[in-house]
């Protein structure tokens, strides 16, 4: 997607802000990003409106691939991170800085994990590697790991590093400075290196209460109209409206970006 400065307004209208809280567009830039960028995602990205993208793209460590700085994300989610287009993060998700993937492996099979068993593009060892070499050591810089997901309603603090192919569930808590190498359940809050259960956010019954009735499918004004402050009476009254039609699943405005240059603006409603 090439930013023009009608779409950097159409998004700044939007709530969609290219860095969490960024100015309206001017003439050159909106937000870090300069108008005429041209964003490449590799993939499609779904973003829906009220979301906080990063400033900047996401960069693994070793021989991957840069990202465009796009991300998946669901209403009312933002990231002070720079995270990888092929992570999608679920709606009112609050992802602090510092954020790290465990995105690039070295073989571990071969004689030696260094650069001589892989490395076709580092200078070390370029002139002696070859594609066949680096075929024949199974070599991938994922490991063949997907990247992680990560539900609605999760909040990760600050300086956490996360392991490919693990679920973060919807509702949970990732501590503080955390080494997330396994799937975190949903409303649970995790913490540590490795990260380990540290509590439930909520007893069973409301926790349950709350992914059953997937109050995140409804739109922001409703459900702060309802009040969010005691989830009991939320759920019991998000419950009942849900039951008399007072209130219906929305559709949040959505765009989807994806390779060539193909832009589709969804008008909510
Ligand atoms: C996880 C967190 C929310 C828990 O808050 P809390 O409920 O007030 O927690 P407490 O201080 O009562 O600690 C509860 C337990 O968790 C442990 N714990 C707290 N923070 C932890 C961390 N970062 N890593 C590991 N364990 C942690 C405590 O040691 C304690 O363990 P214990 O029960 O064995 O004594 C909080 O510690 C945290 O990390 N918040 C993220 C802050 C942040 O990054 N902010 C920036 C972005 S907004």
């Amino acid at each position: 997607m090439i930013l023009t400065k009608e779409r950097a307004e159409a998004l700044h209208a939007d709530k969609i802000f290219f860095e969490v809280n960024s100015k309206p567009p001017t003439d050159e830039k909106y937000g870090t990003v300069k108008i005429g960028h041209d964003f490449k995602p590799k993939e499609a990205v779904r973003i829906e409106e009220r979301t906080g993208l990063y400033k900047f793209p996401y960069k693994p460590s070793i021989g991957g691939t840069k990202y465009s700085g796009l991300c998946s994300m669901g209403v009312m989610s933002y990231s002070w991170s720079p995270l990888p287009e092929p992570l999608k993060v679920g709606r009112y998700c609050s992802i602090s800085s510092g954020i790290a993937f465990i995105d690039s492996f070295h073989p571990m099979t071969t004689v030696s994990t260094s650069l001589l068993s892989f490395a076709t593009f580092n200078h070390l060892s370029r002139d002696l590697v070859t594609k066949d070499m680096v075929k024949a050591s199974g070599w991938h810089v994922r490991n063949n790991k997907p990247w992680p997901t990560i539900g609605h309603d999760v909040w990760i603090g600050r300086d956490v590093t996360i392991a490919l192919g693990v679920n973060i569930g919807t509702g949970s808590v990732i501590a503080a400075g955390s080494v997330v190498t396994k799937d975190v359940a949903p409303y649970s809050i995790v913490g540590g290196n490795p990260a380990k259960h540290i509590r439930q956010r909520f007893p069973e019954e409301i926790a349950t209460g709350l992914l059953a009735l997937e109050w995140w499918d409804y739109a922001p004004a409703d459900l702060v109209a309802i009040g969010m402050h005691d989830p009991v009476a939320f759920a019991a009254t998000l419950s009942e409206c849900i039951k008399d039609g007072t209130i219906q699943p929305y559709r949040p405005t959505t765009w989807i970006i994806g390779k060539n240059d193909s832009v589709e603006r969804m008008q909510g409603g």
